[in-house]
């Protein structure tokens, strides 16, 4: 398997790890976290719950709640579960498009939340003063230099680097280009990368870049605590990196919402419907306003069908490209560890080679 350390997980749980070499290029990330390891458990929609931020932030990492589109009484009850029991920081991922936007960032507001991190659409100057405001600091994704560049003008604290290897919502701009466009012009907040990370390794060098952590959502799906379906689970440890690909666009009149997932059943039908979609258009049989309709009618419900129901053929399977990184579900504190160890040997050996 590409990638992952084999140290049996008995003799892990052995040893204490160091990370004397990391603390030296993390340092501006475990501060601006609050926490032992800057990484972080990005939010996922019906995934990233009080439970599952509790396991990350008890393993020494930053999760973070995803409000997705929940009732804001039912996004006020599991933030007070994160505050009752996290334990320290967390965050809240607040999804610009949600109908519930507005209602999600009151409730916010009014809790003890450090930190919240915007997704969806990117968000105005307002959302970011207003939470400000309500003393959150703020993190939001930058999928090209120019957003990188209104985000730190809008005031936000710190970016997330994503590239389109990503699970779920993506830009179209791999993390390889994204690297040298915008964390090598050195911006003057923390950055964090995200997209295709799965590995200690890949983080020990992401770090060396510049980056000030990083952020990984598919390698946590694969954690015990993780509560998914075991059929969507299950379909991660199968997966192989080509499976994740991007829903597709087949027509500039028909524009789809760019994401990645797991191809299935669904998937394919997604495309047909698209051709069918674009026949009728051409014949003048549908206008454009009722074909987009259905195209955007298709994948509602779709992630809760696969985490929730197990339908991994008619739900969407939303995952990056590093589900072909990892191959079994481990306990979140192994995960951590694994990681942390796999990056700090990685750095000795650096320092090794350059003498
Ligand atoms: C199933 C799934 C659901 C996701 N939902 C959200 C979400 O609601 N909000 C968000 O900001 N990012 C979401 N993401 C993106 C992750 O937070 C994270 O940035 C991404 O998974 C990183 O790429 P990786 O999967 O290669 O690690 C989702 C990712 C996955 C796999």
């Amino acid at each position: 398997m590409a990638g992952i350390s084999v140290i049996s997980g008995f003799k892990r749980r052995m040893k204490t790890v160091k990370t004397e070499l990391l603390d030296k290029i993390w340092a501006r990330g475990r501060e601006f976290l609050g926490v032992r390891y800057p990484i972080i458990c990005g939010a996922m929609t019906w995934i990233s719950d009080a439970h599952l931020v509790k396991a990350v932030r008890a393993s020494g990492g930053f999760g973070v709640l995803a409000a997705g589109n929940m009732r804001p009484e039912e996004l006020e009850s599991e933030i007070d579960r994160c505050l009752a029991t996290v334990g320290g920081p967390f965050a809240v991922n607040l999804v610009t498009i949600a109908p519930n936007f507005a209602a999600h960032k009151e409730v916010v507001a009014g809790k003890d939340v450090p930190l919240v991190v915007f997704a969806g659409n990117f968000p105005r100057r307002n959302d970011v003063q207003e939470m400000k405001r309500a003393g959150k600091r703020t993190m939001s994704f930058a999928s090209t230099t120019s957003i990188a560049d209104q985000m730190i003008r809008f005031g936000i604290d710190a970016l997330i680097l994503e590239g389109s290897e990503a699970g779920g919502h993506i830009g179209h701009v791999s993390l390889t280009i994204l690297l040298q466009q915008v964390l090598f012009a050195r911006p003057p907040v923390p950055v964090f990368v995200a997209g295709g990370i799965a590995t200690g390794r890949m983080m020990a060098h992401l770090l060396l870049m510049g980056a000030d952590g990083v952020q990984m959502g598919t390698r946590f799906v694969m954690s015990s605590e993780c509560r998914t379906h075991a059929r969507f689970k299950e379909a991660f440890v199968r997966a192989r990196a080509r499976e994740a690909v991007e829903t597709p666009q087949y027509d500039r009149r028909l524009p789809v919402v760019a994401v990645r997932a797991l191809r299935n059943q669904a998937m394919e039908e997604f495309g047909r419907l698209q051709l069918e979609l674009i026949k009728s258009l051409d014949e003048g049989r549908i206008d454009r306003r009722t074909a987009q309709e259905r195209v955007e009618e298709f994948w509602m419900g779709g992630l809760r069908r696969a985490v929730v129901e197990g339908d991994v053929e008619r739900g969407s399977l939303m995952a990056g490209q590093s589900v072909g990184l990892v191959e079994k579900i481990m306990p979140m504190k192994e995960i951590f560890r694994e990681l942390t160890e796999d990056a700090e040997e990685e750095l000795q050996r650096v320092r090794s080679l350059l003498g």
